[in-house]
């Protein structure tokens, strides 16, 4: 990559491309299993799956599988599957310290998927956060990770979407280092793979009510960096809606689905922020498609 640039020329992961935002992105909603979702999507046709699934801990009545391995390899395997030649599936989790036997966890799933697939695990991310609740038995538990794998070695990655500025101090005093590049200096860090970033606190102005709900940010920073402007992202586990919200902030097109019907109404909550958004004239032009029987974009018109 870098040889790449010093010639001027692009990774071939960005290289063929469009660029630019598309003028409208098309957002598929629906209620489903995961499996009959999947099934309806063609091969190669997701940039970017965002997967936080369940994991067997009973913090609802869908979180509850005999045997995890065996349920998560089928989806698994659809995922990769549709996604395309550059593209990236991240899934959350953690470690389930106290699980009972054939309980599933991200250790697990990075297991199974380093014997039965060819995708590559390009970072295993460390959310930190600062804050969770307290223990006494053990320590208090202030991380969860976020295994990013690539479909190909062809993977997109835009880090310069997703670099944090430096402050002004800082950055003045590396700007005078003469062992820095100052394009590098200019544009911010790598905000590497550890990122400290807080939870949604109960009385977050963000939450719409789903129990797990992840932060706007957190999505944020793996739509930004893995996927490109009008290209598509899948969440199957959506939970709350918040990968649809940001994939329309960020004009990426996106379906997102979830086996709860209550999914609608967090879906209808998410629209209302953006709603707000538009107010303020920020927000990006956007079609809602209700139902998965258009799952290709370009058939969406
Ligand atoms: C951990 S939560 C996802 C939370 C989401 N990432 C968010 O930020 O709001 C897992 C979701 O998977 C859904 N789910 C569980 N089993 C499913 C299945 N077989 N097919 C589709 N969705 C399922 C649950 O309804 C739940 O909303």
């Amino acid at each position: 990559m870098n040889a790449l640039r010093k010639a001027g020329q692009k990774h071939s992961s960005t290289a063929s491309l469009p660029t630019g935002i598309a003028a409208k992105t098309r957002h598929v909603f629906d209620v489903g299993d995961c499996l009959d979702v999947l099934a309806k999507i063609p091969d190669e046709s997701v940039q970017l799956i965002v997967c936080d699934p369940p994991y067997n801990i009973l913090l609802a009545d869908w979180d509850d599988h005999l045997d995890y391995i065996a349920w998560a390899k089928e989806w698994l395997v659809e995922a990769e599957r549709v996604l395309s030649p550059t593209g990236s599936i991240v899934i959350f989790g953690g470690l389930q310290y106290q699980g009972e036997a054939g309980s599933g966890d991200l250790l697990s799933i990075i297991s199974h998927m380093r014997q039965h697939s060819r995708m590559l695990l390009a970072n295993l991310i460390v959310w930190n956060y600062p804050n969770g609740t307290s223990a006494q038995r053990f320590f208090a538990s202030r991380h969860e990770e976020i295994a990013w794998f690539a479909k190909t070695k062809k993977y997109y990655f835009d880090l310069d979407a997703v670099r944090e500025p430096y402050d002004e101090e800082t950055k003045a005093a590396y700007m005078k280092d003469k062992r820095l590049n100052p394009e590098s200096v200019e544009k911010g860090r790598n905000p590497t793979n550890v990122w400290r970033m807080s939870r949604l606190n109960g009385n977050s102005l963000e939450r719409v009510g789903h129990p797990t709900q992840k932060p706007a940010a957190v999505i944020e920073r793996l739509v930004r960096a893995l996927s490109y402007p009008g290209s598509t992202v899948l969440d199957f586990f959506a939970g709350s809606g918040v990968t649809a919200r940001v994939a329309i902030q960020e004009g990426r097109n996106s379906i997102c689905t979830d086996a709860d019907p209550v999914f609608r109404d967090y879906v209808a909550k998410q629209l209302d922020f953006l709603r707000q958004d538009d107010l303020l004239g920020t927000a990006r032009q956007y079609q809602i498609i209700d139902g998965l029987d258009i799952t290709r974009p370009e058939a969406a018109e």
